[in-house]
């Protein structure tokens, strides 16, 4: 990586070059783009100004990637931003290198200067990639897109939508995304926006038929919100949760919470009628809105079909050992209202105010922020158990890269898989994962204005 930025600092014309190095064509010579710029998008509702968002391939969401279970996926990051920039492929068992984590698996992306991501996708599944640099900011301006893992075998479905839900804080004059400096963004629930999108537009519509089968993936990829949803005009199944199968699909007769960077399939049949409206219904309070209007025109079949079965399972998922396992605790614990005693920071001891003065307000274990050692040391292999306290006064999204684990319930059954756990506040919580994957795996909140003022740690598996 370090060689090959020099060789593009020295190239001595830059601008004649093709967009993609030589020495990146050489080394991986069908590697597309992925290029990381400014573009404007219609987020406000028509009559509303265009917005300038941070956006990967000029699009809102970026482009979307769809490969084949088992291939290899190849992409050269370009940015063509001002700010440095990397890119996280979340949920992915990823190569340990090409996680896109500046300071901890390669270093950020400066502008102009590219950098070769390439890895195995050893799971079908619904996930997505966005900027681990300087995330809360970068994530909020637009820099994510859709990352679909296609099963050898899909389900039975007519269609296939990816909705992408997120929100917007945008000054209601200009259009313009406001400014990130809120020290009460980052001490509370994090920088909840003030308009709620799906594709990046407000209200958003798609054409639908009476019985029609769809596979609906949403996404969180708000750096707050939680979305709390329902669908009204359609019925079906929760058949995976953050991009892994459930082993059997569950009925979809309650709310679901969707917290940052969880993702949801469901499988549900059309059955308003021809010429009526579905929605998925956004609960907020004791309201609901339409956060996605499904028109319905025309009659796809006489009939609903039946339960679908399971989505194929991935490969070594399973979560043995727990007796044996490396026991491992994380304490949570600041934010407004509760703060802390104390906590180290920078290698010194600070009071919450003298945190609070630096931008920090949060801790784990004590430490404010990345600390110089991991949270434990796994063996290749090893099971590994981690009780979470929540002593804050606010919900968190907790995720681990590079594993799926399982809660563990207090009765000793486990949850399904999943990469990010939310947690209200005073709750405590277990997890328990394969620590299968070599590397250094942050572990953090993905409220993300939590993540940048304390909420940050990391594991380490030994190859
Ligand atoms: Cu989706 Cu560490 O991130
Ligand atoms: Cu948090």
């Amino acid at each position: 990586m370090i060689a090959r930025r020099t060789l593009l600092k020295t190239g001595a014309s830059f601008a004649a070059l093709p967009l993609v190095p030589k020495s990146l064509q050489a080394a991986a010579p069908t590697a597309e783009v992925i290029e990381a710029r400014l573009a404007q998008a219609q987020i406000a509702p028509e009559g509303y100004p265009l917005t300038q968002v941070w956006s990967f391939d000029g699009k809102l969401p970026g482009s979307e990637i769809r490969a084949p279970q088992g291939s290899r996926l190849t992409r050269t990051l370009v940015n063509a931003l001002s700010a440095p920039t990397s890119v996280h492929w979340h949920g992915i068992r990823i190569d340990n290198a090409m996680d896109g984590v500046p300071g901890v698996t390669q270093s950020a992306v400066p502008p102009g200067e590219t950098f070769l991501y390439d890895f195995d996708l050893p799971d079908a599944g619904t996930y997505w990639y966005h900027s681990h640099n300087q995330s809360y900011e970068q994530v909020a301006r637009g820099l994510h897109g859709p990352l679909i893992v296609e099963e050898r075998e899909g389900p039975d479905v007519d269609r296939d939508e990816i909705l992408m839900l997120d929100d917007f804080r945008l000054d209601p004059e200009t259009g313009q995304i406001a400014g990130f400096g809120n020290m009460h963004d980052f001490s509370h629930a994090g920088r909840i926006g003030n308009i709620t999108i799906t594709n990046g537009v407000f209200n958003k519509t798609l054409q639908a038929r009476q019985n029609e089968r769809l596979r609906l993936r949403l996404i969180n990829v708000a750096t707050a919100r939680i979305f709390d949803l329902n669908v009204q005009g359609l019925a079906g199944w929760v058949v995976a949760l953050d991009g892994m199968p459930l082993d059997t699909p569950r009925p979809l007769n309650e709310s679901l919470l969707l917290a940052p960077a969880q993702r949801i399939d469901l499988i549900v049949d059309v059955t308003a009628e021809d010429g009526s409206a579905a929605h998925l219904v956004r609960i907020e309070g004791d309201e609901a809105f339409s956060q996605v209007l499904f028109e319905v025109r025309g009659v796809a079949a006489t009939q609903p079909r039946g339960t679908p079965s399971p989505l194929p399972p991935n490969p070594d998922m399973v979560v043995a050992g727990l007796d044996g396992a490396l026991q491992s605790h994380l304490q949570m614990d600041g934010g407004a209202m509760r703060g802390f005693a104390s906590a180290r920071m920078d290698d010194r001891k600070a009071s919450f105010r003298e945190a609070a003065e630096n931008g920090q307000f949060w801790a784990f274990n004590g430490m404010v922020g990345m600390p110089e050692e991991p949270l434990f040391v796994a063996e290749r292999g090893q099971t590994v158990r981690v009780t979470l306290q929540n002593d804050t006064m606010f919900p968190h999204a907790m995720h681990l890269h590079g594993h799926h684990f399982r809660e563990v319930h207090p009765d000793g059954t486990l949850g399904p898989l999943r990469d990010t756990l939310l947690m209200f506040a005073d709750e405590q919580r277990e997890i328990a994962f394969v620590a299968s994957n070599p590397g250094d795996w942050v572990f953090h909140c993905h409220m993300l204005a939590h993540a940048a003022s304390g909420m940050m740690t990391r594991i380490k598996v030994l190859a």
